[in-house]
């Protein structure tokens, strides 16, 4: 991270990271020079979930070479969800040979706990859990939820408290949304957050199929967002492809996580330059329909 982007990604929150990140920003966010891009664009993040693990360098410098607008760090405990997979020593060497800010998705139950590893660590933006402040804390000793209204956010003064952490740190805060938890649980939190992390696939693994009802909590999560004029970038995360990612920025998506549709194709850069492309054509169609209104 360089100074002018640790200071821009902490005083001006997700409009300073966008501008900073040298991309023209999500809907309505002002670049580094305080000038509103003219239409949505939708940025990039390839998710190093899906890279050559024993390549990841290579992969990184490769994928780079298409100028996406973060690297996406997916960040499992074994605990939350029932995978393994990176911690501090390897975002610490991610951040040494990356020249892109670093999207950390965190899917751990002690993020209080742990957070500061990966602000150490080198992260611009951290998402965490939702469901952490709540009853369901991971796959041990609860089970994954079957039921949308099974829990309710026991903890929220835990999620305000990591908010400020990040930001007193200078890093960007983002929410996640799992599938089966409504998203209006996290509306209290919309005004302090950078952003939010919609979960489109059951957090764990790569490779899945994109759960449609993800869709509507982008609609819900953009109409807030323009009826509070509040500033938050709206992710969403897992089975993103070229025909879902139409899909998603349709519904008011403005960060594309996508790892197997990049990085288990033959040629990454071109498979990305096509989600960006179908992206862009949504986010023209969209721009197009609300000059007609
Ligand atoms: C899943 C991870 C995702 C994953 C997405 O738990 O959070 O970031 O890499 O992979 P694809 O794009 O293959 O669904
Ligand atoms: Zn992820």
């Amino acid at each position: 991270m360089t100074d002018d982007m640790t200071t821009s990604a902490g005083a001006a929150g997700a409009a300073g990271a966008a501008g900073a990140a040298g991309v023209a920003g999500a809907a309505g966010v002002a670049g580094a020079a305080g000038v509103a891009p003219s239409k949505p664009a939708v940025q990039i993040a390839p998710s190093l979930l899906s890279a050559d693990f024993t390549n990841l360098a290579r992969d990184i410098l490769m994928i780079e070479q298409g100028h996406p607008e973060w690297l996406h760090v997916d960040v499992m405990d074994g605990h939350f969800v029932p995978n393994l997979t990176i911690g501090p020593p390897v975002v610490r060497a991610i951040k040494q040979v990356s020249s892109t800010p670093l999207d950390v998705h965190l899917m751990i139950s002690n993020v209080a706990e742990q957070l500061d590893w990966y602000i150490d660590a080198g992260a611009d933006l951290i998402t965490f859990h939702i469901e952490c402040a709540s009853d369901y804390q991971g796959i041990e000793p609860a089970q994954p939820l079957t039921s949308a209204t099974a829990f309710e956010i026991t903890r929220p003064e835990l999620i305000f408290s990591i908010i400020e952490r990040l930001h007193q740190a200078r890093c960007l805060a983002g929410l996640v949304i799992n599938p089966l938890t409504p998203v209006e649980l996290a509306l209290p939190f919309l005004g302090s957050l950078d952003l939010v992390l919609v979960m489109s696939v059951h957090p764990g693994f790569g490779g899945q199929s994109f759960i449609e009802s993800a869709l509507d909590k982008l609609s819900l999560l953009a109409e807030i967002k323009r009826a509070q004029n509040l500033d938050y970038i709206i992710e969403v995360d897992g089975g993103i492809n070229t025909q879902t990612a139409r899909l998603a920025v349709a519904h008011g998506v403005e960060l594309l996580v996508a790892g197997n549709a990049i990085f288990a194709q033959p040629d990454p850069l071109a498979a990305m330059a096509e989600i960006r492309a179908a992206a862009e054509a949504a986010a023209a169609e969209l721009t197009a329909n609300d000059d007609s209104h």
